[in-house]
């Protein structure tokens, strides 16, 4: 049993507040009933619920893309800006698809869908996640012949990452782990510093260039249809 509003939102009808307006104006039906609240509790499953006479198919999961802004924390909760906070659309049950460090922009997953999270974010599945690099010291070749050939640092062992010139200050680059600030103990190994990191790209989920940072816009069908295309 959800509530109504829950319903219609998920199912892409509108914002958590636009489907209470339709609800309010009298175009959504419940079993053949106009709705007259939008709190009601319907059994998601089974109700046959019609929105200006159209059918709304129920979604149980929700897939968000968004550009990440500096100075939000991926979780769930807490007292800092957490990216939730960015996501207007009920988020119970939402959470970010892995952890870019708070400074990090850019590429962030938002779903309720734990089965595909876990999958993109198992290291045994080896997800790409590419990142444009900002440093403050030009790179030897000896440096890329580092990055690409895998790092210790720490104690820490980080996989071979794939790197592509931008400039001489900034660079993509492709991981395929997710540790801990990898790509920052990356550079620290080097005696480089990182100055500024924006993810552009999980699998083949590329970021909208189109979404400025804070903005976010539902995944399209294609888009969600090749990130289920995954090793299973
Ligand atoms: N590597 C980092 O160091 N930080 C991130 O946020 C992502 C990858």
């Amino acid at each position: 049993m959800l509530r109504l509003d829950r319903i219609l939102a998920n199912a892409r009808v509108g914002s958590r507040s636009e489907v209470k307006k339709l609800v309010k104006a009298g175009r959504v039906t419940v079993n053949g009933e106009v709705a007259k609240t939008s709190d009601i509790r319907i059994d998601e499953n089974t109700a046959h619920i019609e929105v200006d006479g159209q059918k709304v198919i129920y979604e149980k999961y929700v897939y968000y893309m968004l550009n990440k802004p500096a100075g939000y924390i991926c979780a769930t909760e807490g007292k800092v800006p957490i990216v939730l906070d960015l996501i207007a659309e009920d988020y119970k049950g939402m959470f970010p698809c892995g952890r870019l460090d708070k400074d990090t922009t850019g590429l962030l997953l938002i779903t309720n869908d734990g089965p595909l999270a876990h999958e993109l974010l198992s290291p045994k599945k080896h997800v790409e996640k590419e990142y444009i690099v900002g440093f403050d010291t030009p790179l030897t070749e000896e440096d890329i012949a580092k990055i690409e050939a895998g790092i210790t640092f720490d104690g820490v062992s980080y996989k071979p990452a794939k790197y592509k010139k931008i400039s001489e200050y900034s660079c993509s680059l492709t991981i395929r782990e997710g540790r801990y600030h990898e790509i920052k103990f990356i550079f620290k190994s080097l005696g480089n510093k990182v100055t500024s990191l924006k993810r552009i790209r999980m699998k083949n989920l590329v970021l909208d260039p189109s979404l400025k940072e804070g903005e976010y816009r539902p995944l399209r069908a294609e888009e969600l249809a090749d990130l289920k295309a995954i090793d299973r």
